[in-house]
């Protein structure tokens, strides 16, 4: 063990640089954005945007976006979200209070995700949303340019819905009224705030009035905690290993992950540094015998996007570890309930499934193996992360799919000590 352990360092935030690139390209004059994160999936944003006649250009290590203030145009051609729910979601919203039609759709993964649970509660702004017969992208959005405020109850807890709303409020004239399933990542409303929108918290409602239009900011984007989560949870199933990752975002609806290792067993130490709408800082883990634990259903909010690697860890650990209250796995880039269980089945775990989670008796005895990703970046990242701590020889079948969220992630990894 070296005496001191090197620093390394995470793309930024994905799911922030999403709603900086949208809040920034609705505002009047420029706005810098740094740390962007080169992934694939906030590049569809981009993409997206300067479709719609945004202009986005790189200076130096800043990504800077002229906003229009509003106006947009109307592309001719359907805009491509690649890979990315954010993007296809959040747009959705954007355009529902905007006079213009547009379609979005996506690659096979993104056709195949659930696009009702966003269209249903947009109705209230009078947009005209179509969908593919099952629900799904390609989604044509016929802007309403005279939408009104509105009530609306958000069902499912997914910051994705509640931001497309929220997004849609900037358009509309007069209050909307936002109430239900509120409790998830909360980047959306913190960069309202960067962005100088008003939007008041008043009990279990958020209160935005429209129409609203951004004032241009310059914003840091922090290191992205999920993808984070992948090099801290390699440390963490190895006794006496350690890694720091410095300069990642701290929202506390996003590191719930922490808690978790802590109840693995794992030692996290986290130092916040810095100010800023959205915190950020400086994360240890130092590995140990991790021991199972229970995620219950109230916590699964504020680690979606971490639980293949609760399952990983779970193999790593004594006794049963149960996620439940998760049904939303099956929604992710694949149905990760599924491609988690079968993939770990394939290294020699024992995994049972449910409709809501899974159960993971560990410790596993891990073989080589080779397993399907669906495409799916996290599961990739999850099982690289499980051979490497494991000792075994992994293959998959698609390698590359974690670019949409953490190219050189490879890397990284490889250079943990
Ligand atoms: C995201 C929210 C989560 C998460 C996704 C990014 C976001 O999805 O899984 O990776 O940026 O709002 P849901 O909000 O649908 O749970």
């Amino acid at each position: 063990m070296k005496a001191t352990t090197p620093h390394v360092t995470v793309p930024g935030d994905k799911s922030i640089a999403h709603r900086a690139l949208l809040l920034a390209a609705l505002a009047r004059g420029e706005s810098r954005l740094r740390n962007v994160p080169a992934g694939l999936d906030v590049r569809s944003t981009q993409r997206a945007l300067r479709a719609l006649g945004i202009a986005i250009r790189e200076e130096g290590d800043a990504i800077v976006v002229t906003g229009s203030g509003g106006a947009l145009v109307a592309p001719d051609e359907p805009i491509d979200c690649g890979n990315s729910g954010t993007t296809i979601r959040l747009l959705t919203g954007l355009l529902a209070t905007r006079g213009l039609t547009v379609t979005l759709d996506g690659d096979a993964s993104l056709r195949a995700r659930p696009m009702r649970r966003v269209a249903e509660p947009l109705a209230a702004f009078g947009v005209r949303i179509e969908l593919a017969a099952g629900g799904t992208a390609p989604v044509v959005v016929h802007g309403n340019g005279d939408a009104r405020g509105a009530n609306v109850a958000i069902a499912v807890a997914s910051a994705q819905i509640k931001s497309a709303v929220l997004l849609a409020a900037l358009g509309a004239h007069g209050t909307t009224r936002l109430t239900g399933a509120l409790a998830t990542r909360d980047h959306t409303e913190r960069l309202f705030g960067a962005f100088a929108i008003a939007c008041e918290a008043r009990g279990d409602a958020l209160i935005v009035s429209g129409p609203q239009t951004p004032r241009a900011t310059d914003l840091d984007v922090p290191g992205d905690v999920s993808s984070a989560a992948f090099l801290l949870a390699a440390a963490a199933a190895v006794p006496g290993a350690r890694v720091v990752v410095a300069g990642v975002g701290l929202n506390p609806t996003r590191t719930a992950f922490f808690d978790v290792l802590r109840r693995f067993g794992a030692d996290v130490e986290v130092e916040p540094a810095g100010s800023g709408p959205e915190p950020s800082g400086r994360v240890s883990v130092r590995g140990a015998a991790l021991r199972a634990i229970t995620v219950e259903p109230h916590e699964v909010p504020g680690l979606i996007d971490e639980l293949p690697l609760v399952g990983v860890l779970g193999a790593f650990a004594h006794g049963t570890t149960v996620v439940s209250g998760a049904a939303e796995l099956r929604v992710k880039e694949s149905d990760r309930i599924e491609t988690f269980a079968a993939a770990a089945r394939s290294l020699g775990v024992e995994v049972e499934t449910f409709a809501d989670g899974f159960a993971v008796h560990g410790p596993a005895r891990w073989r080589d193996g080779a397993i399907v990703t669906a495409g799916d970046h996290r599961i990739a990242m999850a099982f690289a992360v499980a051979a490497r701590a494991a000792g075994v020889r992994v293959t998959l079948d698609d390698p590359d799919c974690v670019a949409v969220s953490f190219p050189g992630f490879a890397d990284a990894l490889e250079a943990l000590e």
